[in-house]
């Protein structure tokens, strides 16, 4: 992280003495309190701040549900009863963890969403995609193995089904899928090496968020024109202004979410999770939880052959494949214009991406058959076309809106050039505004 920008001055004699041997209070300080940000940040950019948030809540109430909880299939389901009704505050620790993932989720669609509406993949920002991508994956599959800890109905078919994904791939797939399983089939080693990743993973993606923080702060954040920071002017220190925003979006996140873990605790997790798993009793329909039902949908909409793939491996392919093509958007997208704001064309393909998505995450909870599996199949059309067709070739023929010159003249712009004070000091000393 750059200190060109660094304020920071010890003002004790501890402070100098630590400041010449490690200068971590500098550091923070650089990177949390002087850093310089975009002046036009909206309440999109706050949700980076609000997945930091849930990410430690996360890790907080896991530690602790680990505390009481049995990673053995005689003991899992009721020591998951057990912490709700004998741990002290046990129902609040494991309501925020299971609400907290789902939230979790919601905040990282917007995130992503904030992304490509703004253009954030675009250069010099690949490398913090690229690991935003990363961060992702990890997600996914720690979200995957914590459903299977409860033991319930869908943790033991969801892991049935999930891991039998792999047996699609020839020759290397039952290998992995026993690899995984530790054994032939879901059972007392597969929880237990589900529980153990299922405690390690959250850490490697802390690790992960360091270094797309640390990208971060090398490129400078985007900001809703998509114009570089080109003057001082564009700018404003972290704290207290971009601070206090995020401050405000998570308190707003957090009380949608308490609604939900005070009110309606269950809402999002799936009944059958509350019967305990029975190897010899498959469920009616077995769906995941709702932030993988548009990429089970997807999964579930190739239903022919093509060429020498057969249905399944084709669904398998294009589950993976659309999170894959997320790694190649940065060179994918053409436009030499990086905000949606600019590009009329490209808003409203990507507002049509945003309801296409929600469109499969409601096909993904519907049985795969008759219309409901053609329509996942238009859908499915539309998400790849969507990044290999529409985003390469819309750069190549839209016309863009006009650009501002500079941040500060957007803003000016949008205010009919009056802040309240002349327009070139208000920008230049902004905490004399009052
Ligand atoms: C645990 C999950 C994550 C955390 C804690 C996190 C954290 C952050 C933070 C604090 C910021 C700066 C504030 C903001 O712009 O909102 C940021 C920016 C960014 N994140 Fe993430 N992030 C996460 C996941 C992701 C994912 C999954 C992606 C993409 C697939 C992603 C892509 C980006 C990009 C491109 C930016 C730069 C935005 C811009 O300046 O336009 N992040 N992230």
């Amino acid at each position: 992280m750059s200190s060109d920008h660094s304020t920071y001055q010890p003002s004790t004699g501890f402070g100098r003495w630590m400041d010449q041997r490690l200068p971590i209070v500098r550091l923070s300080h650089d990177s949390f309190v002087s850093y310089p940000v975009p002046r036009n940040l909206n309440y999109a950019y706050t949700f980076g701040a609000i997945l930091m948030v849930m990410l430690v809540l996360q890790i907080l109430t896991g530690v602790v549900l680990a505390m009481h909880y049995a990673a053995s299939t005689g003991l899992a389901f009721n020591s998951v009863e057990k912490i709700m009704r004998d741990v002290n505050s046990g129902w609040l620790l494991r309501y925020l963890h299971a609400n907290g993932a789902s939230f979790f989720f919601v905040a990282v669609y917007v995130h992503i969403g904030r992304g490509l509406y703004y253009g954030s993949y675009k250069a010099p920002r690949e490398i913090l995609w690229i690991l935003g991508v990363i961060i992702f994956l990890l997600m996914m599959a720690t979200a995957f193995m914590g459903y299977v800890l409860p033991w319930g109905q869908m943790s033991f078919w969801g892991a049935t089904v999930i891991t039998g994904f792999f047996t699609a791939f020839p020759g290397i797939g039952e290998p992995i899928q026993q690899l995984l399983l530790g054994g032939f089939a879901v059972d007392n080693p597969t929880l237990n090496r589900f529980f153990s990743l299922h405690y390690l993973l959250p850490f490697m993606i802390a690790g992960v968020v360091v270094l797309h923080v640390w990208a971060l702060h090398v490129t400078g954040q985007t900001n809703p024109t998509g114009v570089e920071v080109k003057q001082k002017t564009d700018t404003l220190p972290f704290t207290p202004y971009a601070s206090v925003k995020d401050a405000l979006g998570i308190a707003l996140f957090m009380l949608v979410f308490a609604y939900f873990v005070f009110f309606m605790p269950n809402f999002l997790g799936h009944a059958d999770n509350y019967i305990p798993a029975n190897p010899l009793k498959t469920p009616s329909h077995i769906v995941p939880e709702w932030y993988f039902l548009p990429f089970y949908a997807m999964l579930r909409a190739i239903t022919f052959n093509i060429g020498p793939i057969d249905s399944k491996l084709g669904g398998v392919l294009v589950m993976f494949g659309s999170i894959i093509v997320l790694f190649f958007l940065p060179w994918l997208d053409t436009s030499k214009v990086r905000s949606a704001v600019y590009r009329p064309w490209y808003k409203l393909f990507f507002w049509l991406f945003v309801i296409n998505a929600i469109f499969l995450g409601w096909l993904g909870a519907k049985p795969a058959e008759g219309t409901y599996t053609t329509m996942a199949q238009i859908g499915t059309l539309y998400y790849f076309a969507f990044f290999l067709i529409i985003m390469p070739l819309l750069g190549l023929f839209e016309t863009p809106k006009r650009l501002p010159n500079s941040i500060t003249e957007a803003v000016l712009r949008k205010d009919g050039g009056n802040t309240g004070n002349t327009p070139a000091s208000a920008a230049a000393t902004p905490d004399t505004r009052g």
